[in-house]
């Protein structure tokens, strides 16, 4: 059974949904820790409840990124993690940190990636008038939400939509495609190479598995 630590800084939604899928078995690992760069992120409640440790690092007592992540780093060794997943995880990550875990490092990101890298990515998909949306699942590179996608998921954006109805809508979608990337991955299906992720050894598309390219308007 795979070792998973999952970094939050927050509600930790998506971090209780891979919790239910260890539970359930449906993901063949266990959630050894659940690490927060803030002490009242809820996500570690939902650790606790689940029986997994539940640690705060915070980057305020660090006097750099460099030395913040250092100690991650050192934090998430200590529970010999396969499999390092960011759910939430609001910070920028030094190369070092990222090079160290390359291969074992998934994100989720709100948006039809390379779409809307960054911030604020539903606020930005409304305002610019797209009428599709979703969440991609990818490994971790050096470049900000750039990493190879392996998964994505797709909703609609009504007229009258508010920005409400699309974060839920977003997030239904992450809870199911995150917990089957990370199955893939406790499966031993999933790889990194460079700037391509890989299942079953086969290399997946830009937009990640079962997504012909030519079907996108984005
Ligand atoms: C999720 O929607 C995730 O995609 C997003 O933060 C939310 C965390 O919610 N991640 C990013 O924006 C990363 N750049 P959660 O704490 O309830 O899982």
């Amino acid at each position: 059974m795979k070792s998973i630590v999952v970094l939050i800084s927050g509600n930790g939604s998506n971090l209780q949904a891979i919790l239910d899928a260890c539970e359930s078995g449906f993901i063949d690992g266990s959630v050894r820790a659940v690490i927060s760069n803030k002490a009242d992120a809820f996500g570690l409640e939902r650790a606790k409840e689940a029986g997994s440790e539940a640690c705060c690092l915070s980057h305020k007592d660090f006097p750099s990124r460099e030395a913040y992540d250092q100690a991650l780093q050192k934090l998430i060794e200590s529970y010999q993690a396969d499999l390092v997943v960011l759910a939430g995880f609001m910070r920028i990550l030094t190369p070092e940190f990222v090079q160290h875990f390359s291969g074992k490092l998934l994100n989720i990101h709100p948006s039809l990636l390379p779409k809307y890298q960054g911030l604020h990515t539903h606020q930005r998909a409304m305002e610019a008038g797209d009428s599709i949306h979703g969440c991609s699942v990818h490994f971790v590179t050096e470049e900000l939400d750039g990493g190879p996608v392996v998964l994505q998921a797709r909703v609609p954006i009504f007229p009258e939509d508010e920005l409400a109805a699309v974060t839920e809508r977003v997030h239904e979608q992450e809870y199911r495609i995150y917990p089957l990337v990370i199955r893939w991955f406790c499966q031993g299906r999933l790889q990194q190479q460079g700037n391509q992720a890989l299942l079953d050894n086969e290399p997946l598309s830009e937009h990640g598995y079962a997504n012909d390219d030519d079907e996108y308007d984005l």
